[in-house]
């Protein structure tokens, strides 16, 4: 059985004012039955890995460098988040792949670099509207697994996200069969090129506009194991509503 996952991208929002967000939510969840896990900026790392020592929460990155170390200005390497307290870190977002031009091999180089560091990869894929409109979503999907996981993924240290990207930060969500669809699709790829055992022990999570009110619709679906949540995170309040729906799911 593969254990349940809710995930927060807090992106470029908080400081340490924001760490008591966690506190609430250690509190609210003092023994969750899924994984939880909040990705706040890089900053926050070392001080929310503190906030929730001894909780079920726990803390990832929000990218990394391929490399371990060198004359990269500004960057991090996947060692230096786990030192700092990560144990996850979400890689190729689709903000990352628009902002920075990240490609596929960049991601798959990245991911590798997470793994071999001892981190879970959240790797993440996902078509545009223009794609999906031109119903060409699984072939896109199908390139960006292809070409973004690395060989070494194993249920442990790969988690897949499907987030369309005209879903993220809309308060637009794919239909129920749209997103079954597509984590079917990611499902069975993934147990032909890693075989059924690994192809059935990554998790799949689903992102993009994920609310309390959607929430328990969605994690209703099959092969959806979790959920990668943004702006529905920032609130301990919003993304505990998530993690509930999730634990009767
Ligand atoms: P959202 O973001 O929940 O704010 O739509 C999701 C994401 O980008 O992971």
């Amino acid at each position: 059985m593969r254990r349940r996952l809710a995930a927060g991208n807090w992106k470029m929002n908080g400081t340490g004012a924001a760490l008591s967000e966690l506190d609430t939510l250690t509190a609210t969840h003092p023994s969750p039955t899924v994984d939880i896990l909040i990705c706040p900026p890089a900053t926050l790392i070392h001080r929310a890995g503190q906030a929730v020592q001894g909780s079920g929460v726990a803390i990832g990155g929000q990218d990394c460098h391929a490399e371990v170390s060198g004359a990269h200005t500004g960057d991090l390497s996947a060692e230096m988040l786990k030192d700092a307290g990560a144990t996850s870190v979400i890689v190729g977002h689709s903000e990352r792949r628009e902002d920075h031009g990240e490609k596929d091999d960049d991601i798959r180089a990245k991911a590798r670099a997470a793994m071999n560091a001892g981190l879970t990869a959240i790797i993440c894929v996902g078509e545009s509207l223009e794609q999906r409109e031109a119903a060409n979503t699984l072939d896109i999907i199908g390139g960006q697994l292809s070409g973004s996981i690395p060989d070494l993924a194993t249920g442990e240290n790969l988690v897949l996200a499907y987030e369309p990207i005209w879903a993220i930060g809309t308060g637009k969500v794919p239909t129920l069969e749209e997103i079954g669809e597509v984590h079917d699709f990611i499902r069975a790829r993934l147990e032909r090129r890693f075989g059924e055992g690994v192809g059935r022990s990554v998790r799949l999570l689903y992102g993009g506009s994920v609310k309390p009110d959607n929430a328990a619709e969605i994690f209703g679906v099959s092969n959806v194991d979790g959920a990668l949540v943004g702006g529905a995170s920032l609130k301990a309040r919003d993304f505990s509503g998530i993690i509930s729906a999730l634990e009767q799911a």
